[in-house]
């Protein structure tokens, strides 16, 4: 009886993002999100950007890739064709001047797709989500997935500026740099990002962030 009251408490303060007082619910229509055109029922096309990245070595305890925004990079599995590409992941650039990945919200399946490379000059809208393997938690196209989800924060019963990407109530992520790989989109470094969840761990050289739709 203690012990699954003990459980249950550290399952509540897991899932709650950066600190205790806070709730998070999904919002589940496109609609509701930014630019959102009822003719064509997309929301966006938007990018996500890092929001509230905590560094615990700065001494403001801020990131330097606070506000960047999204890329993309391609992953390549023997036996797939040399001319198509078919999965990848949605990392965050770098630097400021690199290519930027969009996002939107797809209305008549409400998912949240992404503007991706599909082979030399050619791109399409793919559906993405949460891959918990190999590298736990990366947001992926074209593998199995758990769909990624948009939510909203509340602390104490109050609604708390933006709407923020996550998957299961959980929209805390980890990034780190991808050292010396480069996107094979811009040939720039990036930072790589994993949705947390109660079973993960950070790693060094982690930082932790959420990850915020553009004009929420
Ligand atoms: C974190 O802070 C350290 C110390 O100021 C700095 O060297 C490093 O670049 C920072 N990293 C990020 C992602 O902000
Ligand atoms: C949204 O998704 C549906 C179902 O996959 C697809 O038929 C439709 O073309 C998509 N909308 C746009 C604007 O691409």
């Amino acid at each position: 009886m203690l012990l699954t009251i003990l459980c249950s408490l550290l399952l509540l303060v897991n899932a709650q993002p950066h600190g205790r007082g806070l709730s998070v619910e999904p919002v589940e229509d496109c609609s509701l999100l930014p630019a959102y055109n009822e003719e064509t029922r997309i929301a966006g096309p938007w990018t996500v950007h890092v929001d509230s990245c905590y560094n615990g070595t700065a001494t403001d305890g801020k990131c330097t890739i606070e506000g960047f925004g999204s890329s993309s990079d391609v992953t390549r599995q023997r036996g797939d064709p040399v001319d198509l590409i078919k999965h990848g992941f949605i990392t965050i650039v770098s630097s400021s001047e690199n290519v930027k990945t969009q996002l939107r919200c797809n209305g008549t399946l409400n998912r949240i797709e992404a503007y991706v490379p599909a082979g030399p000059d050619a791109y399409e809208w793919q559906a993405l989500g949460i891959n918990h393997h190999p590298s736990t938690g990366r947001l992926v196209w074209g593998r199995d997935f758990e769909p990624v989800q948009a939510y909203r924060h509340y602390r104490r019963g109050q609604t708390v500026d933006g709407i923020f990407l996550g998957a299961n109530k959980q929209t805390n992520w980890a990034v780190h740099s991808s050292g010396r790989d480069v996107s094979i989109e811009d040939f720039k470094p990036y930072w790589v990002m994993r949705l947390m969840i109660p079973e993960t761990t950070f790693r060094k050289n982690e930082f932790h962030t959420l990850i915020r739709i553009d004009g929420s």
